[in-house]
């Protein structure tokens, strides 16, 4: 699927233009696209930039990321073996969720992202994204470690929902459920613990 239109551009994961949300274009300093490897077999996928990720260029680098980044060591994973990506590229107003349309302008290079990289699971990053790529209501707390099965431009995915790393911010007992949703990650991508995010079925 090619998702390169008179608005926005997309080449490879990245997109380099867009102007589909005008809201966003006033808002963000960048467009901020998914990192980590283009063949990972886990990627996480959030809600949208905040001001930090704004800054930086790069998704999940504040403290929510830096939660993210210590259970994902605690359970084998690396950040760098690991694909991350948002919901939407560009940082909204205020910090608030980003609305409907937002959703939808930027749902064909989500889509491309997860064509392309071809992960052996995803894993939702609280409400807005496990709704978004499963189209129903989520009760995320209720919900974290259950995975779906979901079409996604035809292919079926294994979509993990997970809380928003920033849940356990707010509320330490919420640690151990997003470290076994991690765990469950892990699994699920078949990776060895202590490999860094190595797949045990890579080389095979
Ligand atoms: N929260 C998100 O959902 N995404 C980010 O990139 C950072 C924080």
């Amino acid at each position: 699927m090619d998702e390169t239109d008179a608005d926005g551009e997309m080449e490879g994961l990245c997109v380099t233009e867009c102007t589909r949300c005008p809201a966003l274009v006033d808002s963000r300093s960048r467009i901020v696209n998914g990192t980590g490897p283009a063949d990972a077999d886990v990627l996480f996928v959030g809600e949208g930039p905040g001001a930090n990720e704004d800054r930086e260029g790069e998704p999940f680098v504040g403290r929510s990321g830096s939660v993210l980044d210590d259970h994902l060591r605690t359970v084998g994973l690396e950040r760098e073996a690991v694909r991350i990506t948002n919901c939407v590229r560009c940082r909204p107003p205020e910090n608030r969720d980003p609305n409907k349309a937002e959703l939808e302008n930027c749902r064909g290079y989500l889509e491309r992202e997860i064509d392309l990289v071809d992960p052996d699971v995803i894993v939702t990053l609280g409400k807005v994204p496990s709704e978004h790529l499963l189209g129903r209501s989520v009760a995320v707390t209720k919900e974290a470690g259950t995975v779906d099965e979901v079409r996604i431009e035809g292919t079926p995915r294994r979509v993990l929902i997970c809380l928003h790393p920033a849940a356990t911010l707010y509320d330490r007992s919420q640690e151990e459920t997003l470290a076994e949703t991690l765990a469950t990650a892990a699994d699920l991508a078949d990776v060895d613990p202590g490999s860094g995010g190595q797949s045990r079925l890579d080389g095979f």
